[in-house]
């Protein structure tokens, strides 16, 4: 295993090469689409892996309530100062310090790539268990078109990059019900793979489906 610098390390030329929220177009609108979905637009939305903060700054400014999570306090440092509006705590995939069942949804774009594979599944079972019904996550990661998962040579920390299937299947086996996929290919200049983005619905569980029918 290589060393890897972190994003503490990292995080001044993270923010520097990166001040944008999305790097393309159709990112923007998938967390559009995501907003779309969510059940009541004044919920909040838990900001998985926020890094510097900026998609937490534009659901903000599209006046969604957002709680900013992330294990890195320099990429914690940038968000605050640029988004003292929005609430950010130091906290890593599993966030056991947020409410869930407060939230509308789950927005976590690249950084379960950073997760152990392995954990993924209970990490998404876990989110699957504190989120109220109705509720919608969005998940991006850096893809594959090998099913599975595949570490990569991420300059920062460790990742794997997933295939669509296998991301998605990590989310159904956690109880979750896709709701739709994006998938772009690799693009000079911006992405060096292909990148998936998977929402799912914490779905009406089968008990209050017979409730319904009765
Ligand atoms: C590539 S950045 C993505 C930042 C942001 N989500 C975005 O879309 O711009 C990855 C982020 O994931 C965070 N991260 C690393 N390991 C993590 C973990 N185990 N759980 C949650 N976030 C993690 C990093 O600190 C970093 O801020």
């Amino acid at each position: 295993m290589v060393d890897k610098p972190g994003y503490d390390v990292m995080a001044d030329a993270y923010a520097e090469l990166l001040p944008e929220a999305f790097s393309t177009p159709l990112e923007r609108r998938v967390v559009d689409a995501f907003i779309g979905l969510l059940d009541d637009a004044d919920a909040t939305v838990c900001d998985i892996g926020c890094g510097t903060g900026h998609v937490a700054g534009y659901l903000r400014n599209g006046g969604i309530d957002v709680i900013g999570v992330d294990p890195s306090l320099a990429m914690l440092t940038h968000a605050r100062n640029t988004y003292p509006d929005v609430s950010f705590i130091e906290d890593d995939a599993w966030a056991s310090t947020v409410a869930l069942d407060d939230c509308a949804g789950i927005i976590a774009r690249f950084s379960v790539i950073h997760v152990d594979p392995e954990q993924v599944p209970v990490i998404f079972a876990s989110w699957f268990r504190r989120l109220r019904e109705g509720s919608h996550i969005l998940v991006a990661c850096q893809s594959s078109d090998d099913p599975g998962a595949h570490e990569f040579d991420h300059a920062v920390a460790r990742a794997w990059r997933w295939h669509p299937d296998t991301l998605a299947d990590a989310l159904t086996s956690a109880g979750f019900t896709e709701v739709f996929r994006t998938v772009s290919r690799p693009s000079e200049g911006f992405h060096r793979f292909p990148e998936v983005h998977i929402a799912a619905r914490r779905s009406v569980t089968q008990d209050n489906w017979d409730g319904f029918r009765s």
